[in-house]
């Protein structure tokens, strides 16, 4: 099983700055990508909330079906030592996913504490940055 978390206000996305982060649902994209993957095992998990993402990553971090996770922390990224912390406690591995080229934008978006404790980062492939990172975590767990 793979996990992916999306972090606050990406619930929104389909109407949330269309010009920034498209104008498709999430969930229009997770079917298509449980389509295009078939033999992937795919949990999503979204919340607005630091302390429920920080409790979904233990729980996954506590479950060895858990193989990889694919995660957008959104604004968090930027600050949230605690979900920073989280992901460096936990050894399942934690590919960071940005819609937007991060570097690209504000200032302050560029820096990500949250990347410093993350396997690997995708920033500006838009929504299919969430399926190559899936791809990525599938090969490591080839390699175990
Ligand atoms: C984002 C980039 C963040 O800076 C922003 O706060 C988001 C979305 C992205 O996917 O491009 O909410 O993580």
């Amino acid at each position: 099983m793979y996990l992916i978390i999306n972090g606050p206000n990406l619930n929104l996305l389909g109407t949330r700055e269309p010009e920034i982060y498209g104008n498709r649902t999430f969930a229009d994209y997770l079917s298509e990508l449980r389509k295009a993957l078939p033999e992937v095992n795919i949990e999503f998990f979204q919340s607005n909330s630091e302390g429920a993402i920080i409790d979904r990553l233990q729980a996954a971090g506590a479950d060895p079906e858990c193989r990889g996770i694919v995660m957008n922390p959104a604004a968090y990224t930027h600050y949230s030592i605690a979900i920073a912390d989280a992901i460096a406690a936990i050894s399942t591995p934690v590919v960071e996913v940005h819609i937007s080229n991060i570097h690209a934008r504000e200032e302050y978006r560029r820096h990500s504490v949250t990347a410093e404790k993350s396997r690997a980062v995708i920033a500006g492939c838009g929504l299919d940055g969430y399926e190559l990172a899936l791809r990525y975590l599938q090969a490591v767990d080839k390699q175990q």
